[in-house]
């Protein structure tokens, strides 16, 4: 049979959203359904490539063949994107990570009282800037969710986190973004040269993420 182009190598990924623990009972999380994430991972694999895929919360079946690391928080989530990205030669970080996450976790339910609430939160460490500013020979991709000034802010994210190419989805699109089986995405990569794509099935996406992917990775 063929080889697959993406045969005996190692991909990461990561999707879903974090969820921040306020008290035993309550979170700050987002609507990240994980489905992107999902997708590229299965795609992935199907190329040949060996898949670890880092999961926050969601409601989706592991794909088949694909090493599913459920976590929590995005300080776990964190930890074990760290701990396998030496050894991987593709990293997509498709995971709607909490930018903030409570000071102090309190150890009982909150009570209810007349007054207002005020809970302090602290930064969370961005964990693509992280691997960007470590990487090697990784491929690294990351995804834009913007509202306003797109391209600008994803070509600011690109060159700030060190990526391969950044993918981003708007969501002045219908069909785009959290929660939808579509979404329309605009690829630029470090060369600045960017490609928008029509709005499409998020498995159809995650085909032409894996071909740009593949592509680079032929140019290596
Ligand atoms: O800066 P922003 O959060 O918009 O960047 C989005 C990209 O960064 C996504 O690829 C997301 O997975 C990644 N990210 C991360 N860790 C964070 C925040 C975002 O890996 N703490």
């Amino acid at each position: 049979s063929e080889t697959k182009p993406l045969a005996g190598q190692k991909a990461l990924v990561s999707a879903g959203p974090t969820y921040e623990a306020i008290d035993p009972v309550r979170f700050i999380g987002n609507h990240s359904s994980g489905k992107m994430g999902y997708a590229i991972a299965a795609k992935l694999k199907e190329l040949g490539a060996t898949v670890t895929l880092i999961s926050g919360p969601t409601a989706l079946d592991a794909p088949k063949g694909v090493n599913r690391i459920s976590v929590t928080s995005a300080a776990e989530m964190f930890e074990n994107c760290q701990k396998h990205f030496s050894d991987s030669q593709i990293c997509v970080m498709a995971a709607a990570v909490a930018d903030y996450t409570v000071e102090e976790v309190a150890p009982f339910k909150i009570k209810k009282k007349d007054s207002s609430l005020t809970i302090p939160l602290k930064k969370t460490p961005d964990i693509l800037a992280t691997l960007g500013a470590v990487k090697t020979v990784q491929i690294l991709v990351g995804f834009a969710l913007e509202t306003d000034h797109e391209e600008a802010n994803a070509t600011e994210k690109l060159k700030k986190k060190n990526l391969d190419f950044i993918v981003l989805n708007s969501l002045n699109d219908a069909g785009a973004g959290f929660q939808n089986n579509t979404n329309k995405i605009t690829i630029i990569d470090k060369t600045l040269e960017k490609t928008v794509f029509p709005l499409k099935s998020k498995d159809e996406v995650a085909t032409d993420i894996c071909e740009k992917i593949v592509s680079i990775f032929a140019d290596k």
